[in-house]
């Protein structure tokens, strides 16, 4: 605790239920006349950009909609929107919708103000120009997207999912209304909320977790733990949304600052090789990937247990955090999400070939509280079979 500790948190956050009434509001003090808004057809199709457009046609002189996000994007698809805002030179840039919508809105403000391919920037701190100024409005809970650094894409060719990770990545604005989770479905809902709840267990037992990044990863970790079954259970129920939806902005701080470990190592390979959505791989390898992890930190995991409401006097420091190893498996399992790789059609043959694809994703193995080795990955990825 006595090294230097950063602590990064430049995103002006507006939460509420309702607030993103406040979008224009927001884009004028950007003084920004072209805005291009970027979103994907389910969003727009479900009615959640509708008023934000007409709220944009009528503060702004220019607006162009961009709602041709797929899941998952590729490189193909970002810098297809990247020529689009080249084009369109846009003051600003607003991303509605879950973390492939934001993160392709952030893609796009980069490719606006740099040269060649989304692909150019993969790693840490290439970007070289500020982006186009971004303000991001998530209807998932979620990614956390809108405060993070990073935006993720896949990479066909390596069939990896991969970060472009810059500090101009980080949105102007977040405006983080529960009502814009309202319509997301149980299954969205339950695979979004378990990849929020594991930023935060993953940031709160990092190796770079620190006073500043606990804080939000335990409150994130005790909203998430206490809410997400009832946003499951019932979608429309605002106060839990609320509480999801700032677990989830809670979790991206956290993780903005401490970083995720294996669970999204190896999760990456998954969406990759197989186009298993984010939220899903995360959450059918967490219980597994915390199964192995426990016993490098046995306070922290004990404290996760405490969060999520688990008693846990009396016991033992080694039980108790044992118990958060069995309380999230009970979480991930009630909210349904499938417990097994081969569920979702994966062949345990593949787990050497997933363990090499994962091994190479060292920028997360290192902040794992446990140190992994390639077999332990595959040892991981067959229990999970
Ligand atoms: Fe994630």
């Amino acid at each position: 605790m006595l090294e230097p500790q950063t602590f990064y948190l430049p995103v002006r956050v507006i939460t509420g239920i309702g607030c993103s009434d406040c979008l224009s509001e927001e884009v004028a003090k950007l003084n920004a006349r072209k805005v291009l808004l970027v979103t994907d057809k389910g969003v727009r199709e479900a009615g959640l950009t509708e008023e934000i457009e007409a709220d944009l046609k009528k503060c702004c002189g220019e607006l162009s909609v961009y709602d041709d996000v797929p899941p998952e994007p590729t490189v193909r698809d970002a810098d297809k929107l990247g020529d689009a805002a080249r084009e369109m030179k846009p003051d600003a840039i607003v991303g509605v919708g879950g973390g492939s919508v934001l993160d392709m809105a952030k893609g796009a403000g980069v490719l606006a103000n740099n040269p060649g391919s989304i692909k150019d920037y993969f790693g840490t701190g290439l970007v070289k120009n500020p982006s186009v100024p971004t303000i991001l409005l998530p209807t998932t809970a979620g990614t956390g997207s809108e405060v993070t650094p990073n935006a993720i894409f896949l990479d066909e060719e390596e069939k990896l999912k991969v970060g472009v990770v810059s500090p101009y990545n980080f949105a102007r604005v977040a405006i983080v209304d529960a009502k814009l989770t309202l319509s997301a479905p149980p299954r969205l809902t339950a695979a979004t909320g378990v990849d929020a709840f594991t930023h935060a267990v993953e940031s709160y037992t990092s190796v770079r977790a620190s006073i500043h990044s606990d804080l939000f990863a335990a409150e994130s970790i005790r909203r998430i733990a206490r809410s997400l079954r009832t946003v499951v259970a019932n979608p429309g129920d605002l106060e839990a949304r609320y509480d999801m939806a700032l677990g989830s902005v809670y979790g991206g701080i956290a993780l903005s600052m401490a970083g995720t470990g294996a669970v999204h190592a190896l999760a990456y390979p998954l969406g990759g090789t197989y186009r298993i959505p984010h939220g899903v791989s995360n959450a059918l390898l967490l219980p597994y990937v915390m199964e192995f992890n426990y016993l490098a930190n046995l306070e922290k995991f004990c404290n996760v247990a405490r969060l999520m409401g688990e008693p846990i006097e009396g016991l033992s420091l080694r039980e108790g955090a044992w118990r958060a190893v069995e309380a999230i498996k009970a979480l991930v399992e009630d909210v349904g999400i499938p417990t097994s790789l081969r569920d979702v059609g994966i062949d345990p043959s593949a787990a050497p070939e997933l363990a090499d694809a994962a091994s190479q994703v060292t920028r997360l193995l290192a902040n794992n509280p446990r140190r992994i080795c390639r077999d332990e990955i595959q040892a991981i990825y067959e229990r999970a079979m």
